[in-house]
């Protein structure tokens, strides 16, 4: 097997007397789409806000290639190239989509007629042509999602950390997103991605962790995670949506 890109060490986080991630290991293997699953509240948006540094582990460590990233901030992460989807809130909706792109690829050091490039070739790869004049506060909320995308791609990071990106999206612009996380991966791309929508997970991820109550469960191939007995019974015995 080959050098994770990604090597979380047994990394918790308690908030007052809730555990809600304990002593969590997961090792993201370069190129994959590694799925991260399990019922509400089991700590997965927790392990992702330590991975992209909103939140400071209790303990453990975590490592980008053989660099110990643990506790860094999440501007310093992106610049080394690991990236979080937020819901929405990295979109300027009073400036237009393009603008939004280009501003992105700006602030991550793209020189002018790079940034222009790169901003023309992801909005016809996120279809949003006939929307890129306008400001983004005008997009649909999918279309504002692919726009997010977009300007997390302006420079490829080495791990797109994605939270539920499917969610409240019209099955359109779904396929639209999950084509662009395909393409990418075939190119190379490694993603972690959280997901309540199975069908998906199965599609796009090789590999899953599945998490309950702050601890991995089962990780392995997909189909073999889904199928175990006790993620059967996590989904089932939480309140599950
Ligand atoms: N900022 C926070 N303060 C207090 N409790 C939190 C905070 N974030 C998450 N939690 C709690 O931690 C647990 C895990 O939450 P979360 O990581 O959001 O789960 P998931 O993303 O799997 O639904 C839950 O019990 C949740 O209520
Ligand atoms: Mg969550």
């Amino acid at each position: 097997m080959t050098h994770p890109i990604i090597k979380v060490d047994s990394i918790s986080k308690r908030f007052g007397g809730n555990q809600a991630v304990d002593r969590v290991s997961i090792d993201i293997p370069r190129g994959s789409i590694l799925g991260l699953i399990g019922p509400n509240g089991s700590g997965k948006t927790t392990v992702l806000n330590m991975l992209s540094g909103e939140l400071m582990p209790d303990e453990g460590r975590i490592f980008l290639e053989d660099l110990d990233i643990t506790g860094k901030s999440p501007s310093s992460l992106v610049q080394l190239g690991v990236t979080r989807m937020f819901q929405m809130t990295k979109v300027f909706v009073r400036l237009s989509a393009i603008d939004n792109l280009l501003i992105a690829g700006q602030a991550l050091g793209l020189k002018k007629e790079e940034c222009h490039a790169r901003a023309d070739m992801l909005i016809k790869e996120l279809t949003l042509e006939h929307v890129q004049y306008l400001d983004a506060a005008q997009l649909s909320g999918g279309q504002k999602k692919l726009l997010e995308f977009g300007m997390c791609f302006m420079v490829p990071p080495k791990v797109a950390l994605l939270d539920e990106p499917f969610a409240a999206v019209h099955p359109v612009m779904r396929q639209t997103m999950s084509q662009f996380i395909k393409d990418r991966h075939q190119r190379g791309q490694t993603f972690l991605l959280v997901s309540h929508d199975m069908p998906i997970i199965k599609e796009l991820c090789e590999q899953s962790v599945c998490m309950n109550a702050g601890k991995i469960i089962a990780h392995g191939k997909t189909k073999d995670v889904l199928d175990k007995a006790e993620v059967i019974e996590a989904y089932l015995g939480g309140d599950h949506e």
